[in-house]
This record gives C-alpha cells, sequence and structure tokens, in this order.
C-alpha cells in the first residue's frame, strides 16, 4: 500500500460503508478522531441491524461527534440474494450495545448510498479509499451502476472474511456471510483489496485493563466506547472469549497506519454455493492451480498454472500497537 503514515501528509480521503453495529460504531468514531484520515461519508448497509435501525445509528454517531459535515446515506435495504439476517444477539436490540445516545442532531443525506460513493469516486479521481465494514451490498451496487470507477478507487480496505475459518459457522465470516453474491463482486472487480479479516481481527483485542485504562479518561465519545466495550466483554464471557475483537476499528486502523498489519498476495474467491462453505473466502496461499487434462480414460496432471492474486491479505498484526492508536485517539474526546 502506497499510504503514507506521516502527520504531514494529506489526510487519506475515505469512504466508510457500515452496518453500526457495536464494532462498527467504535470503527467510526476512531475514524472521525483520525487526523490521517479525511471521512468523505458514511454509507450505511444493513447487517448486524437493519438499513432503517443503522441510519439512525450512524447519525446519532456523528451526532455525538459533533461531526454533521460528514454526509451520511443510506443504502441497500437487503442483500442482493439472500433473505437479511441481523445480528442484534451480538450488538444489542438497537445494534449500539442498548446504550441509548441522544437523538441524532445531523440529518440523513438524501443521496442514495451507492450513488453517493460513485458520486464522490468521481469527484476525487485515485484518492478515495472504501472501507467497507459491512456486508458489501452498496459497494457491489455502486460498481454494477458504474464499473468504471474500479479504476478510480485507491483502494478497498474490507473488514471481511478469513483464511482461518469463520464466526458465523466453520468457513464464513459474517461480513462475507451476510451477502456473498456482493463480496464475489467486489473480489473479482480487479482494484486493489487490502483484506482485513478475523485472522488479524480476533488478534487485535481490547482487554478488560485496556478498558479500565480508558474508563479513567471522560468525554462524551469516551464513555461511550468504554460502555460499548463493557457490553462486549460482559457479552464474550458468557462464551469463554476474554478480549474484545476489533474487527472493523483494525480496518481503519490499516487505513490509518498500513504498518499495523502484514499482508499477503492471495488470489481470493468467494464460495457461493456449498453446504457447509456458503460465504466463505476461498484463499489460495501459493497462487498456483494443478492443470488437469484429459488423458486416455482420465485425467492427468500436466502443468501447475499460476493465477493473479486479488487480495493483499492481512496475516499478522501489531496487537498493542493498534489498541494504543485507537485508545489514544479516543481518550478525552
Ligand atoms: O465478522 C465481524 C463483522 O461482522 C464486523 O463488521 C461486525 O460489525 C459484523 O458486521
Ligand atoms: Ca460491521
Amino acid at each position: 500500500m502506497t499510504a503514507s503514515t506521516s502527520a504531514a501528509a494529506e489526510p487519506r480521503k475515505v469512504i466508510i460503508d457500515t452496518d453500526p453495529g457495536t464494532d462498527d460504531a467504535m470503527a467510526i468514531l476512531l475514524a472521525l478522531n483520525a487526523p490521517e484520515l479525511e471521512v468523505k461519508a458514511l454509507t450505511v448497509v444493513p447487517g448486524n441491524v437493519t438499513a432503517e435501525q443503522g441510519l439512525e445509528n450512524a447519525l446519532k454517531l456523528v451526532s455525538l461527534a459533533g461531526r454533521c459535515d460528514v454526509p451520511v446515506a443510506g443504502g441497500a435495504k437487503h442483500p442482493l440474494a439472500q433473505k437479511l439476517v441481523t445480528a442484534e444477539f451480538w450488538h444489542g436490540s438497537n445494534g449500539l450495545a442498548n446504550i441509548n445516545l441522544p437523538t441524532a442532531r445531523c440529518p440523513a443525506d438524501p443521496r442514495f448510498g451507492p450513488d453517493l460513493i460513485i458520486e464522490l469516486v468521481h469527484q476525487f479521481p485515485h484518492q478515495i479509499t472504501l472501507i467497507p465494514i459491512g456486508p458489501e451490498t452498496n459497494i457491489a451496487l455502486a460498481l454494477s451502476k458504474d464499473p468504471s470507477i474500479a479504476s478510480l478507487v485507491k483502494e478497498v480496505v474490507i473488514m471481511g472474511g478469513s483464511i482461518s475459518g469463520g464466526n458465523v459457522n466453520a468457513a464464513a465470516e459474517a461480513n462475507i456471510y451476510g451477502d456473498p453474491e456482493a463480496a464475489s463482486i467486489v473480489f473479482n472487480a480487479g482494484w486493489p483489496i487490502t483484506m482485513v479479516g478475523l485472522d488479524v481481527g480476533d488478534r487485535a483485542q481490547v482487554m478488560p485493563h485496556h478498558t479500565a485504562e480508558l474508563a479513567r479518561t471522560h468525554g462524551p465519545e469516551n464513555d461511550f466506547v468504554v460502555s460499548v466495550l463493557k457490553f462486549l466483554e460482559t457479552l464474550g464471557e458468557r462464551y469463554g472469549f476474554k478480549g474484545v475483537s476489533m474487527y472493523d476499528p483494525l480496518a481503519v486502523g490499516v487505513a490509518i497506519d498500513p504498518t499495523l498489519v502484514t499482508t499477503q498476495a492471495m488470489r481470493v474467491d468467494i464460495e457461493l454455493h456449498g453446504q457447509w462453505t456458503r460465504g466463505e473466502t476461498v484463499a489460495n496461499r501459493r497462487n498456483l492451480v494443478e492443470r488437469n487434462v484429459p488423458y486416455r480414460d482420465r485425467l492427468r496432471i500436466e502443468a501447475l498454472d499460476k493465477v493473479a492474486p486479488n487480495a493483499r491479505v492481512a496475516v499478522s498484526v501489531d496487537a498493542e500497537r493498534f489498541v494504543r492508536l485507537f485508545m489514544e485517539r479516543l481518550r478525552s474526546k
């Protein structure tokens, strides 16, 4: 990735596509408090919560941060080819850890999310980084409506996927599982993708001692994040988890400082049909495929063909440095 991380560099223009969502909320507040980023828009996609609840939550979050300058636009109402599966189980009945934030002061942008993405990518050619942290329905709709954006987007930093098993089931990570057809369109668009999956998200954890430290400072965003972390800690303990996996905030972290992770170029395909594997990000670590050729009554391996990578998959993370960055940006805000 080419992003500069020095403070003097021009802030990186980003659009966050989100299904807020507890970790989405922390990711959005991190982005809004990062001088390295210029958040050009939030676009909302159904996933953790319905489209309507997600839009309400996103507006409450930009209002909490005093950032009515950031356009917030609703998008798709459902996945491309399956029923919506919402996750209030993990995010609370309102999607924000059952925390009642003040009523939003910022109004919704009237534009349709995918159209806003297209508009901004053309307005800022080769400068926009897309950060999808929910199902990729809006991104796929934007691509389908205007395929030219694939060559005009600087980078797509995706929270999604896994090369070490799923969280929804044995194979699939929630954002890909939430709209596999959309993910397949996105991963086959030919643009620069950095996949920030469970492989690193599950290692970028806020531990109880981090939460306790953040609880010693105060501010509306600081206090909200502490409440969200405590909600997630309590929920996780019920299932034997200790720390809070910072899936979405890490994707924003990678846009802020790409050196937080190391990546490996891989061909990643999205499984659409497997009985046990629909929604899996099937990663070819070697980028090689055996060529089977008909021979007499059988097939015979006759070559080893290279396959072109389509994503840089994050395979390791400097977790402590990420958590420090996260806490420094939110402390006392
Ligand atoms: O698998 C984690 C992802 O699913 C995160 O984006 C979380 O918000 C949920 O959408
Ligand atoms: Ca999310």
